[in-house]
């Protein structure tokens, strides 16, 4: 069975990532830091889903998730979907704890888990995929997201570098840019438990996406065969032109 090993698995893009994944066969670790989700998790979906406590910023946490897959059969996808803002504040005067989470996590983390992963995705039969779920924010800056879309540029670049630098290897890198998703928690994050400001990130537009598309960008892309790599998606609702350019009822 194809296994794929999915971060950021207790919520969101990525826990929707799992059970796409699931539904069409693949077996999948899901790693995450809240145990009590990922266990649930598992137990909803059986066998075909694992997991593994794993903190990406933390490098024992990763070395310790990398070689439990590495000894129960190795894993032919890394869905990098681990990630977030926090804070929307000018440049001038944003807090540097926020900046520094921000690229500890959504780029040294996404960083070392693939570093580490790699190896062991490339054995695979067939050859392996790395997958990151980046940002439309990696693409177009806004005012008020200049430490999240820095690090979104940032994760966006490896990608592509990575996609150079691996050329001839039995590797596919494929990234995917989302606009605006409709998460349980991604914007509560963002301003720090606020939950009234979270909410009017959506307010009035129509239909933004959900997590389960996503997921299924990541299902169609790792479907197709393994010599053909889907460099690149942007998806957006409809609704959404950019970051500054959206629809409100
Ligand atoms: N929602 C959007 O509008 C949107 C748009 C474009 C891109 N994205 C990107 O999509 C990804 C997922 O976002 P989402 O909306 O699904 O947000 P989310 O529900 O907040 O998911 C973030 C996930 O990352 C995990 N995580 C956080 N810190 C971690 C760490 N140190 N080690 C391992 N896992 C960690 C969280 O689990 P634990 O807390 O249990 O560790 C959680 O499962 C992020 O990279 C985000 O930047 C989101």
């Amino acid at each position: 069975m194809r296994r794929a090993v999915v971060t950021g698995a207790s919520s969101g893009i990525g826990e929707a990532t799992v059970r796409a994944l699931v539904a069409d066969g693949w077996s999948v670790t899901a790693l995450a830091r809240r145990e009590d989700r990922l266990a649930a998790l598992s137990d909803e979906l059986g066998d075909a889903c694992d997991y593994r406590v794993c903190d990406i910023t933390d490098e024992d946490s990763t070395s310790a998730a990398v070689a439990a897959i590495e000894k129960t059969g190795g894993a032919k996808a890394l869905i990098n979907c681990a990630g977030g803002a926090l804070g929307k504040d000018p440049v001038a005067t944003a807090d540097l704890d926020d900046w520094r989470s921000m690229y500890e996590l959504n780029v040294l983390g996404t960083l070392r888990i693939t570093q580490k992963l790699l190896p062991v995705l490339k054995r695979a039969a067939g050859g392996g995929t790395v997958l990151f779920i980046s940002s439309t924010a990696g693409i177009e800056p806004y005012e008020g997201g200049g430490g999240y879309c820095a690090s979104k540029f940032a994760e966006r670049v490896m990608a592509r570098v990575l996609r150079l630098e691996q050329i001839g290897e039995p590797v596919r890198i494929v990234d995917i840019s989302p606009g605006m998703v409709r998460t349980e928690e991604f914007s509560l994050k963002r301003f720090h438990g606020d939950a009234e400001r979270a909410a009017s990130v959506y307010d009035g537009v129509p239909d933004p996406l959900e997590a389960e598309d996503i997921a299924e960008c990541v299902r169609w892309a790792l479907d197709q065969p393994d010599t053909v790599d889907v460099d690149s998606i942007v998806v957006r609702p409809r609704a959404e032109g950019s970051y500054t350019k959206v629809f409100r009822r």
